[in-house]
């Protein structure tokens, strides 16, 4: 099985992550086996799931089944809300679901501020990190404050932020001070989760057109223009190869104004305040 041609973005911590993966948020378990055995057949690397999707034996599961040698493949769980105070075991559970004995990224899935818990759950992802569990340490949907919090109480900086990102939902400030701490960007919700017409936009599927590629592979190509990780979902296998065509064109000045023209500071999900 031959891997796609994808760049890395180096991290924080000298290690390469692939730019695009697979993304596996609402994929039902008993279809997740197909589906992620798909996308490495078509050359996907890099998968990135969480425990409370509920996917990750079945994540495992494909992975064993390729043969694709463990380092070949970038592996990303993440820290559910309710073990912020428990990460090794959790830790230890997902990597028994995986069937893998270190994770290469592992993430605290949300702050949860009215839980207060996030900076232990920072210091607990670093020990983990020590103990060789995870290469790589990070966090997602981590605001200014959050950010702030976990860097002055460690000295350590997340080598990524996942958060909701997409051209409706820029987070200007939020990014400029990842962007300048050398913290990468990982947007989830890349295509909005399909909840927006961003897609069907004319100005989107022009620029699309006189490109030969669709909406979406228009959407993605910002983000990779952007320094941005990506990992959209499909369950389609025609989509995960259209999804990963982005590295053949470019946009022009012009055309990625388009997109950036299009905040709206519109999200889609959770506000990570709000937990
Ligand atoms: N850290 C967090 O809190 C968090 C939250 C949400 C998501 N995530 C991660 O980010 C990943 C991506 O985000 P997401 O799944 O929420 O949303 P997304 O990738 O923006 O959108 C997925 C939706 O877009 C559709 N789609 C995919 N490719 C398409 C294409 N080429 N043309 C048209 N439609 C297309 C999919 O439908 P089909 O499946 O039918 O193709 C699905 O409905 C997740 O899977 C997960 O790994 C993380």
């Amino acid at each position: 099985m031959n891997a796609l041609n994808i760049p890395t973005i180096t991290l924080n911590d000298e290690t390469e992550i692939p730019q695009l993966g697979l993304g596996v948020f609402k994929v039902d378990p008993g279809e997740t086996e197909r589906i992620v055995s798909d996308a490495l057949e078509v050359g996907y690397r890099h998968i990135d799931t969480a425990a409370i999707y509920g996917n990750e034996a079945e994540v495992g599961a494909a992975i064993a089944k390729s043969g694709i040698p463990r380092e070949e493949i970038y592996v990303t769980t993440k820290l559910w809300n309710d073990r912020q105070g428990d990460a090794k075991a959790a830790l230890s559970e997902s990597l028994d679901k995986l069937g893998l004995d270190r994770v290469d990224l592992y993430l605290v899935h949300w702050p949860v501020p009215s839980q207060d818990t996030f900076v232990s759950a920072w210091e607990q992802v670093l020990d983990l990190r020590e103990a060789g569990l995870t290469t790589t340490a990070g966090v997602s949907n981590h605001e200014l404050e959050h950010l702030e919090r976990i860097i002055e109480a460690t000295g350590e900086f997340p080598a990524v932020n996942q958060i909701e990102l997409h051209p409706e939902h820029q987070r200007q400030e939020l990014t400029a001070f990842c962007r300048a701490n050398g913290i990468a960007i990982e947007a989830w919700g890349p295509l909005a989760q399909g909840k927006s017409d961003l897609l069907t936009l004319p100005q989107i599927q022009e620029i699309g057109a006189a490109h030969d590629k669709s909406a979406a592979q228009v959407v993605l190509r910002w983000h990779i223009e952007n320094g941005t990780i990506v990992f959209p979902k499909t369950t389609r296998r025609e989509r995960m190869e259209e999804n990963a065509a982005l590295f053949d064109f470019e946009l022009s000045e012009t055309e990625h104004a388009v997109l950036t023209a299009l905040e709206a500071g519109r999200n889609y999900s959770t506000n990570p305040r709000d937990m």
